[in-house]
């Protein structure tokens, strides 16, 4: 890609702050299904479905279809005032989820639905110790930052007290260094008798997710959920479970949960929710919402409750059903970690295919014997892949090697798979030979 910034960006870049290092060097025109399109109509399929969000594809004619539909009758209320879309969104949910998880709160952001469920639980325990895990994110407010153990913390002050990390089980890099390839739980074990000795007595929540995004596409392996629910009964936390990317269907399940058999305390959904729009939901059990109720809890913002994006979250649970989206993204998501698997055996760079569903980590490392980090040969593979018509998101982490996020809408289908995975096997090959 040529390092002269094209005249658009430069503008940009006098009147944007730059929130998240450089931005992309292509000016975006409009996007549909699986693809985004430039200013000069050029497609490059989206193999990060916008920031993990666009579930159902880009710009689904039914979502507009419904915008339009809450542009003639209310987008926006007094926050206390209710409409059909809320009460409906929130039985919707409730209906999809088991018994426990009863009673939603709608807002805008994955922080807020974090946020949300942070409060209720200090609310409700009375205590404010939050565990996270190393290498999760779960959001850029405060609250939801506290317990985001991401390359995010440093030069922003000290986060509220009570909050300590776990290590995450990533299987191919053991962070206690004990085993390889195949956690046997040590590492949660080690992680929660140093929080045990740690803490205060005050327990509050643990905040995970199913599969860890951000920190490279770890996920929990079977067993490890329940395991970290028991010990969180054991000793006073609640469980906020954090299906920001993985709800909805995208692992080939509706929930990441469903495989452990695990229905935590609280379910916060965002991204997948809105399908593109900003549209998130924090669920819990009537016993806990009752509690919290008579203790006065409150969390008044400006678009709770808003029937606009309550009408598009109905949408996208419409389409995700009618289109069988779930089964859809069990079956894409084995065709394209098959399809991985194989660039894996053609190509030493790739080091680990990992994820499910259509949630899939590729880790690039200087070669599979040494398993030596590579971010920047990472790096130069997905600006090739862009040049070539491929978008892609790779984890960027100090200390980290490399690892491709690819989480393209349920929608996608086996040609663009197919196309995606040929990008990648061209844009490896060049970039190593360059
Ligand atoms: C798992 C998870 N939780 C929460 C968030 C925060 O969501 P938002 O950016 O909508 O506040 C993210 C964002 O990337 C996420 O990946």
């Amino acid at each position: 890609m040529s390092n002269q910034k094209p005249n658009w960006l430069a503008e940009a870049e006098e009147v944007l702050i730059r929130y998240a290092k450089d931005f992309s060097p292509i000016l975006v025109d409009r996007a549909q299904g699986s693809y985004i399109y430039d200013k000069d109509g050029k497609a490059i399929l989206d193999f990060t479905s916008g920031q993990m969000c666009s579930i159902i594809g880009h710009n689904h004619p039914k979502v507009f279809a419904a915008m339009q539909e809450s542009g003639e009758k209310a987008w926006h209320l007094l926050s206390t005032l209710l409409s059909e879309p809320v009460i409906n969104l929130c039985k919707a949910l409730a209906e999809l989820t088991p018994k426990g998880l009863d009673k939603a709160i709608l807002i805008n952001t994955g922080s807020e639905s974090n946020e949300v469920a942070l409060r209720m639980a200090k609310l409700y325990t009375g205590g404010y110790e939050i565990l996270g895990f190393l290498g999760s994110w779960h959001g850029m407010t405060a609250g939801a930052q506290a317990p985001t153990y991401s390359h995010t913390r440093r030069g922003y002050g000290p986060a509220a007290p009570g909050h300590h990390a776990l290590p995450a089980p990533y299987a191919y890099r053991c962070p206690i260094q004990h085993c390889n390839n195949n956690c046997d739980r040590s590492c949660l074990r080690v992680g929660m008798d140093l929080v045990d000795r740690q803490s205060t007595g005050a327990p509050a929540a643990v905040i995970i997710e199913p599969v860890l995004s951000a920190a490279g596409i770890i996920d929990l392996p079977p067993g490890y959920m329940a395991d970290l629910k028991k010990m969180c009964e054991e000793r006073g936390y609640l469980l906020i479970l954090d299906e920001a990317q993985t709800g909805l269907g995208r692992l080939g399940d509706w929930f990441g949960f469903e495989r452990d058999g695990v229905t935590p305390d609280f379910l916060t959904l965002s991204k997948t929710l809105g399908g593109g729009l900003p549209l998130a939901a924090t669920i819990t059990s009537k016993a806990i919402e009752e509690e919290c109720f008579e203790r006065g809890f409150i969390y008044i913002t400006s678009h709770v409750s808003d029937p606009l994006p309550a009408i598009v979250g109905l949408t996208v649970l419409e389409v995700i059903q009618q289109q069988q989206l779930v089964k859809h993204a069990a079956e894409q998501g084995a065709y394209l970690k098959a399809g991985l698997e194989a660039l894996q055996a053609k190509h030493d760079c790739i080091g680990d295919v990992r994820g499910r569903g259509l949630l899939l980590g590729v880790e690039i490392v200087k070669d599979q014997e040494s398993r030596a980090p590579a971010p920047d040969l990472g790096w130069r593979i997905s600006q090739r892949c862009l040049e070539l018509g491929l978008n892609m998101n790779i984890v960027r982490i100090p200390g980290m090697s490399g690892v491709f996020r690819i989480a393209p809408p349920l929608t996608v289908t086996k040609e663009e798979l197919d196309l995606g995975l040929t990008i990648m096997d061209q844009a490896i090959q060049e970039t190593l030979a360059n």
